[in-house]
């Protein structure tokens, strides 16, 4: 277990002053940090196909991306490169654990853990990023660099893949030591330069854009076969102009756009579906023969835990206190009934169920189908 020592701060003063608004250093954040994985176990995942990784050198000036999978690192010599690897909590149930102490934030915002391995003077360079992100050193020490955002910075790829920015003034410069944590908010110039070897763990969030939204909803009103309702003029006016579009015109057409977004039957069915689904491929096992209700029942009954698959996005909403509950589990969605609260938060909130939390299945037939459903789907598992 992580425990995250704020030192000065607490969480809601950093939701309040720090959280999208400016970077910061959380020395010491993990005390006694231990690394939950080693360099050699980050290069086994890299050898994995499913497993997305890279590795950016930087000799001499002369950038390079490559891509994964990965079965030999002699080629890139003893420094000026590093390997990512993306979506580690997927595969790594220890290093899943570094997301914990993070979880104030929602589910639906938290993305994956990205680990890094870097050899002396190995970085991706100074680049900006969307999306807010902690990050924590591990083993061996880095030079950072952050910056707040400036609208003077202009980005430009030294490799086709590889997007920098151009110089940027620091208001954190800083070499950081195991359990140290840095803060970054969106739009930041940052630049990490390993001083050693050194690992270093991004816990990253989602932000969905504009386009990401508009595009999303549209493809899922196309998949659903809703076309809505059409542009009416019922009471026009003699134009005056016949090449012109009026204002009134364009005022009817936002409120069609807006109406469909404002209908609560649609936007949030969708917003859910799309924000539980994973950006990466998830070790899932689906048992094989399917469970029954029974066999479940009694698997509970001899008292065994479940375990959540690592990166499974869980989450829900409920409009009002008396309204359904939409769970949205992996992309899916299933409606269960607003006294069920608790049931739900049990599979959103926690990524073990104990033997007690177990109990609350077996004792109505329709929990212990939707338990029996997620685990068949082999998104919990047995795990004692
Ligand atoms: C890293 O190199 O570990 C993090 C890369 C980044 O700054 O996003
Ligand atoms: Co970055």
């Amino acid at each position: 277990m992580y425990t995250l020592n704020w030192g000065e701060l607490s969480i809601s003063e950093f939701l309040q002053h720090y959280w999208q608004q400016k970077p910061v250093l959380i020395k010491a954040g993990f005390n006694q940090f231990a690394d939950p994985l080693t360099a050699d176990e980050l290069a086994g995942l890299a050898l994995e196909e499913e497993i997305e990784s890279r590795i950016v050198s930087n000799k001499n000036n002369d950038w390079q991306l490559h891509s994964g999978p990965f079965t030999e690192y002699d080629s890139f010599g003893e420094d000026n490169w590093t390997l990512l690897v993306q979506a580690v909590d997927h595969w790594h149930p220890e290093a899943a654990k570094l997301l914990d102490p993070f979880r104030f934030i929602p589910n639906w915002r938290i993305d994956d853990l990205m680990v890094s391995f870097s050899t002396p003077g190995g970085g991706v360079g100074p680049h900006l990023d969307q999306y807010d992100v902690f990050i924590i050193q591990g083993e061996g020490k880095r030079h950072w660099r952050v910056g707040m955002p400036d609208s003077s910075l202009e980005q430009h790829c030294p490799h086709p893949r590889l997007l920098q920015v151009t110089p940027f003034t620091d208001c954190i410069n800083v070499i950081t030591e195991p359990g140290d944590i840095l803060y970054i908010p969106p739009g930041c110039p940052h630049e990490g330069i390993s001083v050693e070897n050194s690992l270093n763990y991004s816990v990253g969030f989602r932000a969905p854009s504009q386009k990401d939204l508009i595009n999303g909803f549209a493809d899922h009103l196309l998949d659903q076969n809703l076309s809505g309702e059409r542009f009416t003029d019922k009471n026009r006016a003699v134009a005056n102009s016949i090449g012109e579009i009026t204002v009134a015109d364009i005022k009817q057409v936002k409120q069609l756009v807006t109406a469909m977004a404002n209908d609560d039957n649609l936007l949030p069915h969708w917003f859910g579906e799309m924000i539980s689904q994973a950006k990466h491929e998830l070790d899932i096992n689906q048992p094989d023969p399917h469970y029954s209700p029974e066999e479940i029942a009694e698997y509970i009954e001899e008292g065994s835990v479940l375990t959540r698959v690592g990166g499974l996005r869980c989450c829900y909403y409920q409009a009002t206190p008396n309204s359904d509950i939409l769970l949205f589990i992996n992309g899916d969605k299933v409606v269960i009934p607003a006294n069920e609260l608790s049931t739900v938060k049990l599979l959103t909130d926690q990524d073990h169920l104990s033997v007690e939390d177990n109990l609350l299945f077996s004792q109505s037939d329709s929990r212990l189908q939707l338990l029996t459903q997620l685990i068949n789907q082999g998104y919990w598992y047995f795990s004692e």
